[in-house]
């Protein structure tokens, strides 16, 4: 396993590359990057996982210094997987100075995610456009658990023209349906089980319109009065069309519930296809 910490040297060893697949992270691995790695194992010989928080997608109050970086036992993790290469740059590999050309986005950006977390996926998909442009990967993969990003980057992918396939991977859960994230970690035992309940609410609803009930509008308001009757503080319960991210009024698309909501300091985000 090799492990790079600047541009030169891992531009140097991708070089003779034909194929490359991508995962790129901000570290703390649990199940779900590991199932997102053994999937880019399985298309690909040659596995790039880079590891860096990036501060770009994190408001001046949110969770950047105490996100938590466990890098030696990550890289355990990586060797375990026989996971041949890591990215691990340091804020000025990535930022030798201060970050000023930055991606417009479209409107979509500035919904869902991006309505509570202002800038957010700026910060992601001008990451992740400079994390490509250092691997140039044949493909990249991310999960299905960060919808709406996963969405953002294929978007950015078909519209400045990227010669990368975006690959989606299925979201890990708990035994008890909660998605894996890094930051469930910050939940004491008893929001821990309440975690459930978000999962449990967007089962909830795929049952509902699965079995035809078609008033998207009071399905997503109960969903909100429940969590809320459980102690969340909900930032938004949205039935989408899953080709344009945007408010579903009908049943005749494809469809994703997306849901963020708050136990205590913890923010959740989770959404089930239908
Ligand atoms: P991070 O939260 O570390 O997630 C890295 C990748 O793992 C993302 O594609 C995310 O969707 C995926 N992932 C997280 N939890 C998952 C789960 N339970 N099941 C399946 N996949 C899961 O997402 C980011 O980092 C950053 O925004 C990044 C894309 C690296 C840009 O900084």
């Amino acid at each position: 396993m090799k492990i790079f910490r600047d541009i030169p040297s891992i531009r140097a060893h991708l070089q003779n590359l034909s194929s490359i697949a991508f995962v790129p992270t901000m570290g703390n691995l649990h199940a779900g990057h590991l199932a997102l790695i053994k999937q880019a194992k399985q298309l690909s010989s040659e596995v790039v996982v880079s590891i860096f928080v990036n501060r770009l997608q994190f408001l001046p109050h949110e969770d950047f210094s105490r996100y938590p970086r466990t890098i030696e036992q990550d890289c355990l993790l990586l060797e375990e997987l026989n996971v041949n290469t890591i990215f691990i740059p340091d804020e000025k590999i990535l930022f030798p100075t201060h970050q000023e050309f930055l991606l417009a986005l479209p409107p979509i950006a500035d919904t869902l995610e991006g309505k509570f977390r202002p800038g957010f996926f700026r910060g992601v998909t001008t990451i992740v456009l400079k994390l490509f442009n250092i691997i140039q990967p044949n493909l990249a993969i991310f999960g299905k658990k960060d919808y709406q990003q996963l969405y953002m980057v294929q978007e950015m992918v078909k519209q400045l023209n990227l010669p990368i396939e975006i690959i989606a991977g299925e979201t890990v859960r708990a035994s008890d349906g909660l998605a894996l994230s890094s930051r469930n970690q910050y939940l004491d035992p008893s929001q821990r089980i309440e975690a459930s309940n978000l999962y449990q609410t967007l089962l909830h609803i795929k049952k509902e319109i699965i079995s035809n009930n078609k008033d998207f509008q009071v399905l997503q308001e109960e969903a909100t009065q429940r969590l809320t009757e459980l102690g969340w503080k909900v930032d938004y319960v949205q039935i989408c069309d899953r080709a344009s991210l945007s408010p579903a009024c009908y049943r005749i698309e494809p469809l994703v519930v997306l849901v963020a909501a708050w136990l205590a300091k913890t923010r959740l985000i989770d959404n089930i296809e239908v």
